[in-house]
């Protein structure tokens, strides 16, 4: 497993590699969530390559750039039987002084989660969009966990027309249903027993869709509410029934629909979501 932290070098080495490159982009602090894209970007391909790197400009002033968990040392004890190559650039590598260039999705990215975090995910674009031109990936994977991004970075790729693939891999559980997120780290103990609620509502809507056949958004939503609700230190930010590739929020569950939350815990944001259809 080759380690580089310059851009010069990483294009240097891509220059050398023969045949498809599958790439999973991380901020680290990695759990077996990651580590399953990287399986299948390394099966799917000759090579695959990570990148490690928590980029600031998604977050916003008052968000957890400061204290979001790293540990370098540990990810690249993980990766070392499953990856090629590592890409674990600085701040100042990936953002120059002077650094005035800005990839933007409209529409989708005023909704959900970009509704709650403003510029989140022009923060995201940008640095995807310069490791994309970095890495020069055949494919690049995703994680389903945050499914905005999965359609944000889709719908950059198609309007900018990038000749690559993007592929999205299923969300990885605890064995308590809790969605692995390297954020779950802030979790106390007693918060981390109630998160897996998250879970259990989404598992909620499906048996209420597929069992019963519901489909009132109304219905249900009123059923996932009640249900977290039980849960004391559980505070719903949103629950959202929208159209899963252009995020407008739908009435009735016609599939495909994303059905999607962010709960407080705390000062501690947890996102989950199903697919139904
Ligand atoms: P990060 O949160 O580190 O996640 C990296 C990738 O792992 C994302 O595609 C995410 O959806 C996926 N992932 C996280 N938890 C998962 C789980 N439980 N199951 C399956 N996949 C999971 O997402 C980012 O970093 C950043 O926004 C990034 C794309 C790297 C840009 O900075």
């Amino acid at each position: 497993m080759k380690v580089i932290e310059t851009i010069a070098g990483i294009k240097e080495l891509r220059s050398t590699l023969k045949g498809t490159v599958g790439f999973v982009p991380t901020m680290g602090y990695l759990h077996q969530g990651h580590i399953s894209l990287v399986k299948q970007a390394k099966s799917e391909n000759d090579f695959s390559a990570v990148s490690i790197f928590v980029n600031p400009t998604q977050f916003g002033p008052n968000e957890d750039f400061k204290t979001y968990p790293r540990d370098m040392k540990r990810d690249l004890e993980i990766l070392e039987p499953y990856t090629d190559i590592v890409f674990a650039p600085s701040t100042k590598e990936m953002y120059p002084e002077k650094y005035d260039t800005w990839v933007e999705v409209k529409g989708i990215t005023d909704v959900l989660e970009g509704a709650i975090r403003p510029g989140h995910f022009k923060g995201v674009t940008t640095v995807v969009n310069k490791l994309f031109n970095i890495v020069l990936p055949t494919k690049a994977y995703f994680g389903q966990k945050d499914a905005q991004q999965v359609a944000v970075i889709k719908k950059m790729v198609k309007d900018l027309n990038m000749p690559l693939e993007i592929v999205v891999c299923p969300t990885i559980r605890e064995p308590d249903g809790l969605a692995m997120s390297s954020r779950n780290t802030y979790l106390n103990p007693e918060q981390r027993k109630g998160a897996p609620v998250l879970y259990k509502a989404l598992q909620k809507a499906k048996v209420m869709v597929t069992d019963e056949g519901e489909k009132s958004v109304a219905e249900i939503r009123l059923a996932m509410t009640d249900l977290i609700k039980k849960e004391p230190l559980a505070n719903i930010e949103y629950i959202s029934f929208a159209d899963n590739e252009t995020l407008k929020e739908v009435h009735q569950v016609k599939q495909p629909t994303l059905i999607s939350m962010a709960v407080k815990f705390g000062k501690t944001r947890l996102i989950d979501n199903i697919v139904l259809g």
